[in-house]
């Protein structure tokens, strides 16, 4: 952690203005503490007797990403029955590695939308107590859903009896499920609204909470204070979990003219991971993922990012987020490619994965920006993002919180 009363000063050569969508040249950010005190053009900058200087006058500075879909507990090549045998401990443990990776990787603050135990509230707890280094954490706990669902595991036959504790069917079962999620530590809920690519025996086209359910879900989520954050790849359980007034929709593969019709009008983010199909077909068979979800993959990839594009040009807001875990943990910033082959320029790439991203957390007094008053979130590349994006995967110095992480 940062001291307390620790001033710093970094000379930016360039510095990306997420909120004006502009690139600022030679500015200088000074930092007390863990938080930005003043960020303006270095010819005028005050900066302190004493402060540490850190030079990046020859980079692009901007704030810390964030990818708003990840699961740092997960594994890539623990896929289909490779993960029966994996502890929840031991997935605990694995979100070591992963959080180091992917801070270093240039993403300060994550939102893991699932995990298996509630490792992943034990990891943004043991972070914040400074036991070892990873992004800022928002967490969900279990993923919430139906009997046999995307949230349930089917991989085991009925005489093993196993069910999936994020498992709850019917409107009071899912109110219940989310008072127990807020009681052991969410800060926000995960759904299952629809089926899915990597579960076995369902679809990803076909609805799978009810819009009672979902009504019931939201209801009880908002008045205890949380944001829900829906999967679902059908056309019909985006409509559903929409109306219901879920915050954001994953993945949102199907997504229809409706849907985009109605996530723009009351204001859901998308959350759409356009780059994880590469991983899935190239690599999906050796890591384990079942033939069945290969094969669903290959029909919902393409159309995934055709829809980012339909989406994009149909106004709907966007936030970063990538399923990291379905991937190797660190390579989040390949998906930016991605999102400007299908329709974004590098600027509005730079800002789902800062800004909007912020907003969609309840964040946006925190992180998002480089803005006086928040937390010191602090990356830089060599080139420039604004005109590329692709430099993010190329990060050369990271700071969360006032404290230089990689440099
Ligand atoms: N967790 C998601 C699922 O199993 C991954 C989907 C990956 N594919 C994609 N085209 N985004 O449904």
């Amino acid at each position: 952690f940062a001291d307390a009363g620790k001033v710093v000063a970094i000379r930016a050569g360039r510095l990306v203005d997420v909120v004006a969508g502009t690139v600022l040249k030679d500015q200088t950010i000074v930092i007390t503490g863990e938080r930005i005190t003043s960020v303006g053009p270095s010819a005028s900058a005050k900066v302190p007797a004493g402060a540490q200087l850190i030079d990046l006058s020859s980079q692009t500075v901007l704030p810390g990403l964030i990818d708003m879909h990840t699961h740092l507990t997960g594994d890539p090549y623990l896929g289909g029955y490779n993960a029966l045998g994996v502890s929840d401990t031991r997935a605990a443990l694995y979100g070591v590695r992963a959080a180091r990776k992917t801070l270093e990787a240039g993403f300060t603050t994550v939102r893991n939308v699932g995990a298996s135990g509630f490792g992943d509230v034990a990891l943004r707890d043991a972070i914040n107590d400074g036991d070892f280094i990873g992004p800022r954490m928002r967490t969900a706990g279990y993923a919430i859903g139906i009997q046999g669902g995307h949230c349930d595991e089917n991989l085991l036959p009925p005489d093993m009896k196993f069910t999936s504790r994020g498992v709850a069917d019917g409107p009071w079962e899912a109110r219940a499920k989310v008072r127990e999620m807020a009681k052991y530590g969410a800060d926000v809920i995960k759904i299952c609204a629809s089926g899915g690519v990597l579960s076995k025996g369902d679809e990803p086209g076909a609805q799978q909470y009810t819009l009672e359910e979902m009504q019931a879900i939201v209801g009880e989520a908002h008045k205890l204070g949380r944001k829900v954050a829906a999967h679902a790849h059908g056309a019909s359980s985006i409509r559903d979990a929409i109306l219901a007034g879920v915050d954001s929709i994953e993945h949102a593969s199907l997504i229809d003219d409706e849907g985009i019709k109605l996530a723009r009008e009351k204001g859901t983010y998308l959350v759409m991971d356009i780059y994880n199909d590469d991983f899935i077909l190239q690599e999906g068979e050796k890591a384990g993922m079942l033939p069945e979800s290969i094969a669903k993959e290959k029909v919902v990839g393409q159309i995934q990012r055709d829809n980012f594009r339909k989406a994009l040009n149909g106004g709907a807001k966007m936030a970063f987020g990538t399923d990291s875990g379905v991937y190797p943990h660190g390579d989040n910033a390949r998906q930016f490619a991605y999102m400007i082959k299908y329709g974004m320029t590098s600027m509005q790439a730079i800002q789902a994965a800062t800004i909007n991203a912020a907003d969609l957390l309840g964040w946006k007094d925190r992180v998002g920006s480089l803005t006086a008053g928040k937390f010191a979130d602090i990356i830089a590349v060599k080139g420039d993002p604004a005109e590329n994006a692709t430099e993010l995967t190329k990060v050369t110095f990271v700071m969360k919180g006032g404290e230089v992480i990689r440099k």
